[in-house]
């Protein structure tokens, strides 16, 4: 939103489009627009509304189709909004797509993150009295909502963001909502519960508070038939956040900082039932105060974000144009994930960077500090994740057990959940998540929560959900990642969670030899990360053999069991293929069927102590035909006797060799998506951050 900032027409869109392309990893199936129709001047207002089936890109086309849409007409006071789409209710089409409205006349739109998961009655009331639906999505229900209770106000100049107080009581689930109406032009209202949501701030000058009180409404209204006004405490400057004088403003609402920091880094973070209102420059936050701890304002904070680490850039490391149908002839990157695969001898310094003394072998994880003792006492741990995060949990679990000599849980957050997993007071859950907003995951926080544990967060994404809600935690500053198909968080996630286990046993006498040589291999992890990118030529020589199969089976076993499950999944989310990930120990009890001389089989074997067993498997695997592709030590002569073909990796020391062993399978699931002639980083159906269950 803009306030007395000139912009035109054009200004708007691009700002709009290029707002929802930085969000498009949360969803790509459909996106819209809405705008104001008529110029500010006109008695007469209406809402344009343009949506689109189809990536941003689709919708950014369809804007510069629209007949009567003048680009040059300025708007010295503007607010639009927009949305890109992950389909939960209803397939992906222009009519379930976002903005919904009100009705034909749009006199009430809305864009929604989230599902309400009560729309099913709300919905049937509203058609009792009368509303049409035309979607099948559950927002049309809040759209068509505000509408209702607008029309059945008791009083005449009842406030936009009354309005959605109001609606917001009748909710259930999880939302972040922005509204626009026609009749409340100028002016923007937006909420959030269980669904992330910012507001940036940008102007020349000097701003009235750093600090934006927040507005306690005092009562709740219990129905829709039953509805009592809200008395809110009355806005005067002092409770409002503007620029001083009354001077140029622009608020950009957004689920996430990608979207905005082109514009600004000072951002507001909303809590859970906060309603801000932004209305003639002026911003105000208002809620129903549920506790007495309630903080009482809300805080601008600067990010450190920049621009460029959420653009594909140059790639250093990469072999350039030997790349088939990779990096360009610039050195370009032509995914996301390929430029995030090649970043990863900096994003692991990063998350070791002022963390790992090499010196004195020593690691301090500053968010831990002050819980260490709390952690050291417990009774076991549990790390909770989805994907990727999950992986990076499986990956770490042995290495955990000998550092901290702890039992360790994994869990998978949607199962942990289902199970009604029993969790005490001593124990300590971490909860692993590159976005920080995974739904499941956040479920699983807030059970452990309500259950007395400690929660530790180690996330990718400062202000997160989770990173906000649990009581410390760890950020694995790999840098924003905007690929579907996470590759630098898994290994940052991983490298996170060894520096907890040898904070935890610095004392203990007893490993002292074993942390040393730990912390000296993740010293030389970046170098050897670089080595094992240059296999990247061979990768994609063996992608062309492989891309035109069917499925592809990964086994290991031990510390790269993990490696295994998340190789597969890689494969399975960008090139479609069936893949599996196989303990290499259940070989016998299932897998072997599979085995002939067609089916393509990786096997992960290195120096560590599973390695005589996984000789047996390959032996078993041959013995039936089978063609292993082996991914191994570049000093093993053994298992090269029975490869099919080999990919040879430096060597490590064992508990981080799945560092190194995961980003020849990134490489490969990256050149197969591109042969098969996939978009690599929106794989159909996907999403990057599910922030519904
Ligand atoms: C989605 C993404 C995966 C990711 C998982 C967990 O499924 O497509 O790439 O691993 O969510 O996401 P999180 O942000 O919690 O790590």
């Amino acid at each position: 939103m803009n306030y007395r900032v000139p912009r035109t027409r054009k200004e708007i869109f691009e700002t709009l489009v290029k707002g929802l392309q930085r969000l498009e990893y949360r969803g790509y199936d459909s996106a819209g627009v809405a705008i104001d129709g008529n110029n500010n001047e006109d008695k007469e207002r209406h809402i344009r509304l343009v949506k689109k089936r189809g990536k941003v890109k689709a919708l950014d086309e369809e804007l510069y189709k629209q007949d009567s849409m003048d680009l040059e007409v300025e708007f010295e006071t503007h607010f639009g909004i927009a949305h890109t789409r992950w389909a939960t209710h209803g397939a992906p089409s222009a009519v379930n797509s976002h903005p919904q409205r009100s009705d034909r006349g749009n006199e009430f739109v809305v864009i929604h993150n989230g599902i309400i998961t009560n729309y099913k009655d709300l919905r049937k009331f509203l058609e009792s009295k009368g509303y049409e639906f035309e979607s099948e999505t559950d927002t049309e229900t809040i759209a068509k909502l505000i509408k209702y209770v607008f029309d059945n106000r008791e009083i005449e100049d009842i406030t936009f963001s009354t309005l959605v107080e109001r609606v917001i009581q009748q909710l259930e689930g999880a939302f972040a909502l922005v509204f626009k109406s026609i009749h409340y032009p100028g002016e923007a209202v937006a909420t959030r519960r269980g669904s992330p949501l910012l507001i940036g701030v940008r102007s020349e000058y000097k701003l009235s508070t750093e600090q934006v009180p927040v507005l306690y409404m005092t009562c709740n209204i219990e129905s829709v038939n039953n509805i009592r006004k809200p008395r809110v405490q009355r806005l005067d400057s002092s409770t409002c956040l503007q620029a001083v004088g009354n001077k140029a403003v622009e608020f950009f609402f957004a689920s996430d900082a990608s979207a905005i920091i082109e514009h600004t880094n000072r951002v507001i973070f909303l809590e859970d039932d906060d309603i801000a209102a932004a209305a003639g420059g002026k911003l105000s936050i208002h809620r129903v105060k549920r506790s007495a701890s309630d903080d009482p304002s809300r805080a601008i904070q600067t990010l450190q974000m920049e621009l460029q680490q959420i653009m594909k850039g140059r790639c250093p490391e990469s072999p350039g144009s030997s790349l088939g149908g990779g990096v360009g002839k610039a050195g370009n990157f032509s995914a996301f994930m390929q430029k995030e695969i090649f970043e990863q001898p900096e994003s692991v310094f990063n998350t070791m960077r002022g963390r790992v003394n090499f010196e004195t072998s020593t690691v301090l994880l500053g968010g831990l500090k002050a819980h260490l003792k709390e952690i050291r006492r417990c009774r076991r741990l549990i790390v909770i994740g989805c994907g990727t995060s999950y992986h990076a949990a499986v990956a770490t679990r042995q290495v955990l057990e000998e550092l901290t000599e702890l039992p360790v849980m994994v869990e998978l957050a949607s199962d942990f959940l289902d199970r009604n997993t029993p969790v005490f007071r001593d124990d300590v859950c971490f909860f692993i998540s590159q976005s920080g907003e995974t739904a499941d995951t956040l479920l699983a926080l807030r059970y452990c929560k309500d259950r007395g544990a400690l929660t530790v967060g180690v996330t990718n994404t400062v202000g997160s959900s989770i990173s906000r809600e649990t009581d410390c935690g760890v950020h694995i500053n790999a840098g924003p990642e905007v690929g579907v198909a996470s590759t630098k968080a898994y290994t940052s996630q991983f490298i996170s969670l060894v520096m907890f286990g040898l904070m935890m046993s610095e004392d203990r006498v007893s490993l002292q030899d074993r942390r040393r040589e730990i912390i000296r291999g993740l010293q030389s992890l970046p170098e050897l990360i670089k080595e094992v990118l240059s296999l990247d030529q061979k990768i994609h020589d063996l992608a062309l053999e492989l891309y035109t199969q069917r499925s592809l089976l990964v086994m290991g076993r031990g510390y790269n069991y993990a490696t295994c499950l998340e190789g597969a999944l890689k494969i399975k989310e960008i090139t479609y293929m069936h893949s599996e990930g196989i303990l290499a120990g259940e070989l016998k009890h299932g897998p072997l069927a599979l085995i002939d001389k067609q089916m393509p089989i990786i096997m992960v074997i290195m120096k560590d102590p599973c390695f005589a067993k996984c000789q047996n498997a390959l032996q078993q695997i041959t013995a039936r035909q089978g063609r292993p592709i082996i991914l191994c030590s570049k000093d093993d002569t053994e298992s090269s006797k029975f490869a099919y073909k080999m990919i040879e990796l430096p060597p490590t020391v064992d508990c981080l060799q799945g560092i190194l062993s995961v980003i020849p399978l990134q490489l490969l699931s990256f050149h197969l998506a591109v042969l098969r002639g996939y978009d690599v980083d929106f794989p159909r159906n996907l999403a990057k951050s599910v922030t519904v269950e």
